[in-house]
């Protein structure tokens, strides 16, 4: 498969970020939490809820959070297209638990299985049909029972942000069926919302506004879509949470205060179903069935 625009443009993207990449990922507990921090905080407290023995972690970028579940599971493998990131985990982490490999998620092979796999800031770049190839890949390298987490930046989040991608949504005429979802999400226990009709898994049809990451096309999805999107590639959701909540829309004084509140619902350890309609991302845990 030759590589499409929104991956040629996404390797190009992180290829060039690698530094600030490391920055923004690495793990301090004083500092402000970052998505990226908030993320990789959401898939490290699930391993260390268990004695895990394989750990990997598709698109690792600057490798911080392999480096983290070093100190929990028996071995910790990151894999990274971008030559740059991986060039950089290798310098900044080594220990005899940890292996970095630069390889394209698309092609990537090996005879490892593994306990738990986790795919942070990850499935938005690419295709539906890209999607299915490394859900499947993801299926035959997990073990019985094999945990996936993902993270995915979240649709819902348009209606309450309140900015250019609102507006797009009022425009594609999805407001009533996001604001169901919403509803469900609030209202139902997480079984009995995995269970309600809803929005089919399909990429945003509207052009996207620019964000932070210079790359055309990054994908949002709502928690039904991939909740749908999975089950029919054999994997069954088992849990939810927002990532990234916002207390006040993003323009208002971002720095300051949607940090400040994220910080602390971080600090009580607030991962929760009910804070994603608010929420810019959030995280799946799903099962190998
Ligand atoms: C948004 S960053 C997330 C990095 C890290 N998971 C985190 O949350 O801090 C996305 C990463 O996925 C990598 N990536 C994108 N497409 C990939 C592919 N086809 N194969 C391997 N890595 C890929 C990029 O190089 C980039 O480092």
């Amino acid at each position: 498969m030759s590589q499409n625009k929104q991956q040629q443009q996404t390797l190009k993207y992180f290829s060039r970020y690698a530094n600030n990449w490391f920055r923004q990922a690495t793990f301090d507990n004083k500092k402000i939490q970052s998505s990226a921090q908030q993320r990789n905080m959401f898939v490290l407290n699930f391993l260390k809820k268990r004695k895990y023995s394989n750990f990997l972690d598709a698109g690792c970028g600057s490798g911080n959070l392999v480096y983290e579940a070093s100190k929990v599971v028996k071995f910790a493998h990151g894999i990274d297209f971008a030559k740059s990131m991986i060039e950089l985990a290798k310098k900044k982490f080594k220990n005899k638990k940890i292996r970095f490999d630069q390889d394209d998620i698309l092609k990537f092979d090996t005879q490892i299985k593994y306990d738990v796999i986790a795919a942070n800031g990850f499935i938005e770049y690419f295709t539906e049909k890209e999607l299915i190839k490394i859900t499947n890949k993801f299926h035959s390298i997990l073990k019985k029972n094999g945990v996936l987490i993902v993270s995915s930046r979240n649709r819902l989040f348009n209606l309450f942000s309140l900015n250019e991608f609102t507006k797009l949504e009022i425009n594609s005429k999805m407001i009533k069926l996001l604001t169901q979802e919403c509803i469900s999400l609030i209202d139902l226990s997480f079984e009995k919302f995995k269970k309600k009709p809803g929005l089919n898994f399909e990429v945003i049809k509207y052009r996207q506004p620019k964000t932070g990451v210079n790359v055309d096309l990054i994908n949002q999805y709502t928690p039904k879509q991939l909740i749908k999107f999975y089950n029919k590639y054999k994997f069954e959701s088992f849990d939810i949470s927002g990532i990234n909540y916002h207390p006040v829309i993003p323009s208002f004084n971002q720095d300051k205060y949607i940090a400040e509140f994220n910080t602390r619902i971080i600090e009580r350890n607030y991962f929760n179903k009910k804070i994603i309609p608010f929420s810019s991302s959030f995280m799946l845990l799903l099962r190998k069935k």
